[in-house]
């Protein structure tokens, strides 16, 4: 086991106030190597019964990601169509997605029964597989962050409608659909902070205890 040094401690406390959900982008693609390289030590993340129940698919054709695009315009409208006032206004100015731009796309899946793992942890909580798939996905956007790379989480989509424009099999869950690439200009602040939609609370600085 390496011995971490102070000064390590205090680059990996910077790694985690630097890491951003990034919505814009440089179009220049990452060297292969690299992405892969991402994409590896993703898979060092923990899982339960070390099952590894992540699939991690990268979209390169075109009419699927444009395909994607489409899908993300009409769950957008459909969310802003569910605000009024104000409201709407302010969310209509946001920019969720760096879909156009991102050279890279990864959609994040998860198998709910794997066989790896042979079942252990998950009797009484069935969720621990995507609970796993997200911890592969911290540590990706984490290592992506510590390599100078950005990388965005799109929600607003429809899970069903992506997992049949990858054509995947449809037991797998959607977990996550990723765009990745050079950030156009890094931020210490969170966008939603500084575009004034919300901002990190104190009180989740407080521990309850029992
Ligand atoms: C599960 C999850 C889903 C997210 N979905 C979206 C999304 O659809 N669009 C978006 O712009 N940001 C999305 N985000 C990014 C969050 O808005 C972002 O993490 C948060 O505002 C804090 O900013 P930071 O990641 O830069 O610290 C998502 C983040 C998570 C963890």
């Amino acid at each position: 086991m390496p011995e971490f040094s102070p000064a390590f401690r205090e680059q990996l406390q910077d790694l985690f106030r630097w890491r951003r959900d990034v919505r814009h982008f440089r179009r220049d693609p990452l060297p292969e190597p690299v992405l892969d390289g991402l994409l590896r030590t993703a898979c060092l993340a923990p899982s339960v019964g070390l099952s590894e129940p992540w699939r991690f698919v990268r979209v390169d054709d075109p009419h699927r990601r444009a395909a994607v695009r489409e899908d993300f315009a009409r769950c957008n409208a459909r969310a802003l169509s569910d605000r009024a006032g104000t409201d709407a206004q302010r969310y209509a100015r946001l920019k969720l997605a760096g879909l156009d731009d991102a050279p890279h796309h990864i959609a994040v899946l998860s198998h709910p029964e794997p066989t790896q793992g042979r079942g252990l942890g998950r009797g009484t909580m069935p969720q621990t597989t995507t609970w796993s798939t997200v911890m592969a996905i911290h540590t990706f956007w984490l290592a992506a962050t510590a390599s100078g790379i950005g990388v965005g989480w799109v929600s607003i989509i429809d899970p069903e409608r992506i997992r049949a424009v990858l054509d995947m099999d449809p037991t797998l869950e959607l977990v996550a659909y990723l765009c990745v690439g050079y950030p156009a200009q890094p931020a210490s602040t969170p966008e939603l902070e500084r575009r004034g939609w919300e901002r990190r609370a104190p009180e989740r600085r407080e521990w309850i205890r029992r």
